[in-house]
């Protein structure tokens, strides 16, 4: 990291620091960590079938009237922009099959002080709905992809589409998303033998290839001789791009950044199994079915908004609610080993 970029670093971490010390309200938990990023699924349903998050059982679905609805996002999403989150990505399960993802995002758009909204999409039915969602005021996109062989995709995701996946990606970058985020999974025996295929794509793209650590959920087969670690993906890379450099990330970023000196884009690594980001976790999520999860890995003690709000929960009392929950968040997470033990929802039914 050069001098320069440091210091940048350093003044970002003190505008963090500064931010955080001057919310102590429902949004700040009883470590200090300060929430101003929110998670929100939109829906249980997916038009894929990945092994390392749908089981191959499938999932009871809570029923349509279980799931919040657009003017229940935005009723939440507005408390929570008031008490300080700027920034929403919508997940799910795939949230483009929800049909009113478009008024989703514009109503969002309209809620005063939030700064960005994002997507994580598996790029499936993308090339057809981009350009609304844009329109719309979609700001961020990560589209999910973990194999650059389209015969693998199938695999990882038992049904067809890599082609129209890949299309999404290109269309993206058309319409001026930059970055545009490629989310990969990487499994041992699956897919890492094409890290440096993945790296190669940000050589004259902008392309942020995220490379996701494999996680335990409930029904996912985790094992850990399956998760390749953040610092065996680092060893494969230097070993053909020595150079391979850290870039500097911002005070609550969860990927740790790099680049191949001379490349467009980047590559970034989320490490939650070998090295947790807890004490920088500025994230809560809501469920489709309107639960607040304060952590990803949080097993018990989530808080139905949903339940509250339809039966006439006054803005003070959901704020209340809110705030206890957050405060209740537990310094880290239980690691990887408890972690795949635990009882949890699998990781369709959170929203990643
Ligand atoms: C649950 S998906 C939901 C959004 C959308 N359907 C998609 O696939 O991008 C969100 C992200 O979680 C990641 N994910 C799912 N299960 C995972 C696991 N067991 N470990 C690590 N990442 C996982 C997916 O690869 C995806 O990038
Ligand atoms: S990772 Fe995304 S696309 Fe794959 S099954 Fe889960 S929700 Fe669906």
């Amino acid at each position: 990291m050069n001098d320069l970029n440091f210091l940048l670093l350093q003044v970002q971490q003190f505008k963090e620091l500064l931010h955080k010390s001057k919310n102590n309200g429902m949004l700040t938990d009883s470590f200090g960590r300060y929430h101003t990023y929110l998670r929100i699924s939109v829906t249980e349903r997916c038009n894929l079938r990945c092994l390392y998050c749908m089981p191959a059982e499938g999932v009871t679905l809570t029923k349509n009237d279980g799931i919040l609805r657009t003017e229940e996002i935005i009723k939440i999403a507005d408390l929570f922009v008031k008490e300080g989150v700027r920034k929403i990505r919508l997940t799910g399960g795939e949230p483009t099959v929800r049909k009113d993802i478009v008024d989703i995002i514009a109503g969002l758009k309209e809620l005063p002080g939030l700064k960005q909204i994002a997507i994580t999409t598996n790029g499936l039915t993308l090339t057809r709905q981009l350009p609304s969602l844009q329109r719309a005021g979609l700001d961020a996109i990560n589209i999910s992809l973990d194999t650059l062989k389209e015969y693998r995709f199938e695999q990882f995701t038992r049904r067809k589409g890599w082609s129209r996946v890949v299309g999404a990606i290109d269309l993206a970058i058309q319409l001026g998303y930059n970055p545009v985020k490629v989310n990969c999974v990487v499994l041992k025996g699956f897919n890492d033998d094409e890290i440096i295929n993945f790296v190669n794509l940000t050589k004259d793209r902008p392309i942020d290839v995220r490379f996701i650590e494999y996680m335990p959920f409930q029904g996912n087969d985790w094992n850990e001789n399956k998760m390749v670690s953040f610092d065996s993906m680092k060893r494969t890379i230097r070993d053909v791009y020595p150079d391979l450099c850290r870039l500097p990330t911002e005070y609550n970023e969860t990927s740790k950044a790099y680049r191949v000196p001379g490349f467009r884009g980047q590559v970034g690594f989320i490490t939650s199994m070998s090295q947790h980001f807890c004490d920088t976790c500025n994230r809560l999520r809501i469920t489709a079915d309107g639960n607040l999860k304060v952590c990803l890995f949080e097993g018990k003690g989530e808080v139905s908004l949903r339940d509250a709000l339809r039966n006439g929960a006054s803005d003070e009392s959901l704020k209340e609610m809110i705030g206890m929950a957050v405060r209740r968040k537990k310094k880290q997470h239980a690691g990887m080993f408890n972690l795949s033990q635990m009882e949890n929802r699998p990781m369709i039914l959170i929203g990643g």
